[in-house]
């Protein structure tokens, strides 16, 4: 049968699949099969929470905030309100630096997440956002292909064609958007994005307008809107900010966590919620094998062992604790699907080798000898040598 044929034939066919498509593309948050959905955002993850939350809030709001500055850091950093409703911390570190970025969006000047990989800048930036507007999505991935109509707006150009310039035939960026409504928008990775694109932003955060040249006109921002931008400061392929729009920004610097506790307590929560949403058939792990691998990360990111007295070289990677995430997570995987649904040392051993090890020559001299010198060497981690031993 020819394509045409087959078009032909098919062509009932061809229009409900197609509407189906569309209809799969979310444009408004929640919605379709909830369940189904791989990784919901924050706000409707935590709706309960951010519900409660907004009942028992009595504090002011700033205009068009869902939750006081109070509230909204009640949320990041979790807490048990008066009715006895436990809101589970999402970010776990300083609560003074949440605070400065909460107080932050509440004035003129937008707010910057600076930090190494993995420090929960994304994290902190998405749920700041649901807490506040309600909303995380108004979101601009930032990348060296970002335009300057990802960020402004572009137009549609059946529309351009047909009747010219016209607000219909705009089609509003995630800015732009959040503008309109007085939400938070977020840029992501900033930094990647080229200088000259980046600038766009002046006018937006320093004017609260967005220019539309082509119609003579401006969007202005309501209140309420904001920016939240994260970016990395160890990364390759970075476009410094210019310091006309540094100046527009407060910087939060997000650490690496302070203790090896605070770390484990990260891991165990994100393991144990990613291990639910993944509906892994493995229990939770042990907090024993979450401590080894966190510890294991701490030592090669330091350079040193914890209690200080064995100096250890550095791997080429960043031993993120988002990294320490995925291996626990993976690990569980291999414990549900391959094992007894334990997790064991011979579960993290790969995924281990295969965080420290991203450089296969000079990080693999760093990995034999901090297996040889540390691993082996300390109480109870023999079991955990054997089996980095066998899959290096
Ligand atoms: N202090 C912390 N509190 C809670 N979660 C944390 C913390 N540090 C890291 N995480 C967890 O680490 C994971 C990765 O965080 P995220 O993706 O936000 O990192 P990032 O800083 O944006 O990294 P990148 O620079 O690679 O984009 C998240 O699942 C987050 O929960
Ligand atoms: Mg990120």
């Amino acid at each position: 049968m020819s394509a045409k044929a087959a078009r032909t034939k098919n062509a009932p066919e061809v229009a409900p699949a197609a509407a189906i498509a569309d209809g799969a593309i979310r444009t408004a948050p929640s919605g379709n099969g909830e369940a189904e959905v791989l990784r919901r955002h924050a706000e409707e993850q935590f709706a309960e929470e951010l519900h409660e939350l907004a009942q028992a809030d009595t504090k002011p709001r700033p205009p068009r905030w869902k939750l006081s500055p109070w509230a909204v850091s009640t949320y990041l950093l979790g807490g048990i309100l008066d009715s006895g409703f436990v809101v589970t911390p999402k970010y776990i570190g300083n609560r003074r630096l949440m605070e400065v970025a909460v107080s932050t969006l509440a004035t003129d000047r937008a707010l910057l997440l600076l930090g190494v990989p993995g420090t929960a800048k994304s994290w902190v930036s998405e749920h700041l956002a649901a807490a506040i507007s309600g909303d995380s999505t108004r979101l601009v991935q930032g990348s060296a292909g970002t335009s300057e109509e990802a960020i402004r707006y572009g137009w549609n150009y059946a529309l351009l064609l047909a009747k010219g310039p016209s607000h219909e035939a705009i089609v509003p960026s995630p800015v732009m958007r959040a503008m309109r409504d007085g939400k938070i928008a977020r840029v992501e990775e900033l930094t990647r994005i080229p200088a000259d694109v980046q600038d766009t932003l002046i006018t937006i955060l320093s004017e609260k307008t967005l220019p539309i040249p082509e119609l003579n006109g401006e969007i202005q921002a309501t209140k309420g809107f904001n920016l939240i931008a994260t970016a990395n400061n160890r990364d390759k392929g970075v476009n410094e900010l210019s310091s006309a729009l540094k100046r527009r920004f407060n910087t939060v610097v997000l650490p690496t966590p302070e203790t090896a506790d605070e770390e484990v307590e990260i891991v165990r929560r994100r393991v144990e919620s990613l291990g639910r949403a993944l509906e892994l058939p493995a229990e939770p792990p042990g907090l024993e094998e979450i401590r080894r691998v966190v510890t294991v990360f701490r030592e090669l990111r330091d350079g040193a062992t914890g209690d200080g007295k064995t100096k250890v070289k550095q791997p080429s990677g960043t031993m993120s604790t988002a990294e320490a995430i995925s291996v626990v997570n993976q690990g569980l995987a291999l414990a549900g699907h391959f094992g007894d649904g334990t997790l064991r040392a011979g579960d993290l051993a790969a995924g281990l080798v295969g965080a420290v090890v991203k450089d296969p020559v000079q990080d693999r001299v760093v990995w034999l000898e901090y297996m040889e010198t540390v691993v082996k060497e300390r109480d109870g981690w023999k079991d955990l040598y054997r089996a980095c031993r066998d899959v290096i």
